[in-house]
């Protein structure tokens, strides 16, 4: 079977593979504890869920402007105005089937063959292959667990090279939780002057941000990089939406319409009741948000205490997002298990706790472990962890 040339560079997504084994498991009968899945376990707010139904009473079941309804493009605009000053017009908003698609998106309308975009690894799988399906070549950028996992403009500007278009910065990150500080956004904006090379922001997990670190990256790229950047967001981890499928992105006007022609050809449009679910989600009130932040916050230190007093993990306290991403190097021996996704494998099928192999994130030697699950079920998840390491 001939498949196109582009797909011997793309991979399926490897946390996906693990949501598969999860399932195959628990058909069976076998009672699994899922630290794997990167969604929150918190069921969406009432307010979205009646906004949803009454947008479905009132038959808003029809297509929509590509870009988005334009009661909800406003209020993403205003909404990073009002957080961090970045001001966009609704004009530069485009609506679309979660942060995933409008990363895609950008990456189709920016990037292409010769051309060269640099992120941060460990990192999200998908932006690595988005910039393969392009056509374009990513270049990782390394960050360590001695410096937090923090990107540094220093190692970004490090690898620039004349074929550099773009940097797609993730903060704070999946999987390491880092939040990059706005000290080394200016850094990055001095360094690169006027160079002609895009820098995107993935900001899917910005409300997921548990310590009092400054964080105004948006306000931060607006101001320095303004007509060089894109803001890319998500309702799917801030409002527990992951189902829903919306997300979103704010870029100068022309890129808006580059990114919304690439959607109109694929999916045309967010699905139009998510859209009127988001608008509810983004208007309406906000304490749900600072409600499962803070229960992330209690599981994030209740976890990383378990497990930074084992020695065996080497783990960073992460400043956002759900996870944690210790070095698990300790455990692994040439005789038993070997790499991190031995190891993940064993304790999918010996302890029924499942988490995702550093291997996915391009970080062997590491694990991902999602606090996006109840304080039982962790507790439960880790004594089954130290009884099967002993
Ligand atoms: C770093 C990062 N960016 C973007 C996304 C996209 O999420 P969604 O498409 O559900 O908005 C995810 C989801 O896991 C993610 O981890």
């Amino acid at each position: 079977m001939r498949l196109a040339d582009r797909l011997d560079r793309v991979r399926a997504s490897q946390t996906q593979q693990v949501l598969v084994a999860v399932e195959r498991l628990r058909q069976q009968g076998v009672e699994v504890i899922d630290l794997g899945a990167g969604e929150p376990d918190f069921p969406t707010p009432d307010h979205v869920k009646i906004a949803a139904a009454a947008a479905i009473e009132d038959n808003f079941t029809k297509y929509t402007a590509g870009a988005g309804i334009i009661g909800l493009r406003e209020a993403i605009a205003t909404h990073y105005a009002e957080r961090y000053g970045a001001a966009y017009d609704a004009t530069g908003v485009v609506v679309t089937a979660g942060g995933k698609q409008a990363l895609y998106n950008i990456a189709v309308a920016l990037f292409g063959p010769g051309d060269e975009v640099i992120t941060h690894v460990p990192g999200w799988p998908s932006i690595v292959e988005q910039v393969h399906l392009a056509g374009a070549e990513p270049v990782g950028v390394r960050t360590s667990a001695e410096e937090g996992f923090e990107l540094r403009a220093e190692s970004v500007l490090e690898a620039l090279t004349p074929r550099t278009r773009g940097i797609v910065i993730n903060s704070p990150a999946n999987p390491t939780g880092a939040v990059m500080s706005e000290t080394e956004l200016h850094r990055l904006a001095d360094g690169l002057g006027d160079r002609d090379v895009w820098v995107i922001l993935d900001l899917c997990y910005e409300q997921l941000i548990y310590d009092d670190t400054p964080h105004n990256l948006p306000g931060v790229l607006r101001d320095r990089l303004g007509d060089r950047a894109v803001l890319v967001g998500s309702a799917s981890k801030s409002y527990a939406m992951t189902g829903w499928r919306c997300g979103w992105l704010l870029a100068p006007v022309a890129v808006a319409e580059a990114a919304n022609a690439v959607q109109s050809h694929s999916t045309s449009h967010a699905t139009s009741i998510t859209q009127h679910a988001t608008l509810a989600a983004l208007t309406g009130p906000q304490a749900c948000v600072a409600a499962m932040r803070d229960e992330y916050r209690t599981r994030r230190d209740t976890l990383f205490d378990w497990m930074n007093s084992d020695a065996r993990f080497q783990v960073v306290r992460p400043a956002g997002a759900f996870y944690l991403f210790p070095d698990v190097s300790e455990l692994l021996s040439p005789d038993e298990r070997r790499t991190s996704a031995d190891l993940a494998l064993a304790l999918l099928n010996e302890a029924h706790v499942a988490v995702t192999p550093g291997e996915a994130f391009d970080a062997p030697g590491f694990i991902r472990v999602s606090y996006a699950a109840s304080m039982e079920q962790l507790r439960e998840a880790w004594t089954r962890i130290q009884q099967f390491l002993g």
